[in-house]
């Protein structure tokens, strides 16, 4: 390796020869810093000594590579797996993202503990000493038999072990507080996160050991630091609450080896984190009080019904240009839907500031939540309670037209199941045979449905 001076920007990890005031690929200020970045003798002349026979045997066939192709293997937390697509694949690298003191370690404590006869789990910390982990382990009462520890955070060190030790699972906590003596820069920059990560994952592919590199969260939600670590990993799961709810999402925004759509459901204790394995009702906050501004509705968030409130608040703005504030919604969307309020439905809300929130932090991107936003803008303007018995779901057209969502029939199946007596849903969603203790009324408009609820 031989050293070579360049500029990197803190925010992008983008390399320049050259230093200048703003980021050239993310157009950040001020970003860009000296860094000394190793450069390895390589490529050109190495390849041309590989003969061409040399080479061609390293092109296999998909086959034979598929023949011993992954099979994820569970941790033992059910809720992680769910999100992680049916367990850790070995040979893959997973990074985990999340807020500072949100249970990134100590999910991952469970979960190595959580892990069978035949696995051989290394948990590596930077952050926190031996002691403080082993203190923690117990606490939760964890068995700790095959667990191993190790405090750590020269990969170059980390590595050397991990190869004699062969752990099936490694975990690095975090990735944030690791460095390689290949930089000279601080740990903790861009450049040594970016580096460090990459050496991890190169282990990584040469073996069986699955690696999970926690990650945290800067303001701006990425993680922290370098965007281009998100590029590097197999998957990449972030672990979110409201701020000051005891429960806990983790969600997968990548994975090679899975759908990424499903969410894994926790709650904090005080022996560590609960699996909740049938969360539809956890966001549900409202007594049987009724409330102006408020409509429960189902969403599906990977295979599972959750029953989620929206809230809208509509008063009167003194602004030339009324707000229209869509938490945990999209306010474009929102934008929309009031336009198609007025047009189709004659209810102008024009002169007034809209907020719209849904409650428990959690986002709804599917378009069932149309119908139940505006039943809850409505019922907020209008001062007038929706019954706490009813659920409301479907999606609006531009025309008014109140159109079918999917799984119709598990929505209302598990309103039902929670205590909800009435529904209004899209006509083509009227289920052919009743649900037992819920009476669903169908509405082919947006006229109809409001019309409804008087
Ligand atoms: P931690 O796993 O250290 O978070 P991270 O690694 O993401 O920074 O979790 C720290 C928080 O979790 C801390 O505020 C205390 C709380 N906690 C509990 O409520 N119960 C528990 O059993 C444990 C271990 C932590
Ligand atoms: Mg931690």
């Amino acid at each position: 390796m031989r050293e070579k001076l360049s500029y990197q920007c803190q925010a992008c990890g983008a390399q320049a020869s050259k230093w200048s005031g703003q980021c050239p690929d993310c157009g950040e200020w001020n970003t860009l810093l000296e860094s000394a970045v190793a450069v390895p003798r390589r490529s050109a002349r190495g390849a041309q000594l590989h003969g061409v026979a040399e080479l061609a045997a390293r092109i296999v066939d998909a086959d034979e590579v598929a023949a011993e192709a992954e099979g994820h293997k569970p941790t033992g937390i059910g809720e992680l797996d769910r999100a992680l697509g049916g367990g850790l694949v070995p040979g893959s690298v997973v990074l985990i993202g999340g807020d500072p003191g949100i249970g990134k370690s100590t999910l991952l404590l469970q979960a190595l503990a959580a892990g069978g006869d035949d696995e051989r789990p290394l948990y590596v910390t930077g952050e926190e000493s031996l002691r403080q982990v082993t203190l923690r382990a117990q606490r939760l009462g964890l068995s700790t038999e095959r667990l191993r520890l190790l405090a750590e955070t020269q990969v170059e060190q980390i590595l050397a072990l991990a190869a004699r030790e062969r752990p099936t699972v490694m975990v690095i906590d975090s990735i944030q507080t690791m460095h390689t003596d290949a930089l000279q820069s601080a740990p903790g920059s861009v450049a040594q996160i970016r580096e460090s990560a990459a050496r991890l994952v190169q282990f990584a592919k040469q073996g069986d050991t699955a690696v999970i590199l926690i990650g945290h969260v800067t303001k701006e939600g990425a993680i922290a630091g370098p965007r281009v670590l998100e590029h590097m990993v197999d998957a990449v799961l972030y672990f979110e609450s409201e701020s000051d709810s005891r429960y806990r999402v983790i969600r997968a925004v990548k994975n090679r080896f899975g759908a990424a759509n499903e969410l894994g459901f926790f709650a904090m204790t005080e022996r560590g984190l609960r699996e909740v394995s049938n969360p539809s009702a956890i966001f549900l906050s409202r007594g049987d009080s009724d409330v102006a501004g408020s409509t429960v509705t189902v969403v599906r968030e990977g295979t599972r019904m959750l029953l989620l409130e929206i809230q809208a608040l509509v008063d009167v703005s003194q602004l030339a240009h009324p707000r229209r504030v869509a938490v945990g919604s999209d306010a474009n969307r929102l934008g929309m839907l009031l336009a198609a309020l007025h047009r189709h439905a004659g209810i102008a809300t024009q002169d007034q500031d809209v907020f719209v929130n849904v409650v428990g932090g959690m986002r709804i991107a599917e378009t069932g939540a149309d119908l139940p936003l505006l039943v809850a803008v409505v019922s907020s303007l209008s001062a007038r309670p929706v019954a706490a018995d009813l659920v409301v779901f479907g999606e609006v057209g531009l025309a008014g037209e109140i159109r079918p969502v999917a799984y119709g029939e598990e929505r209302l199946a598990e309103a039902a199941k929670h205590g909800f007596k009435r529904a209004i849903v899209p006509t083509a969603n009227k289920p052919r045979r009743a649900i037992k203790g819920i009476q669903v009324t169908p509405a082919a408009h947006l006229g109809d449905a409001l019309a409804l609820l008087k």
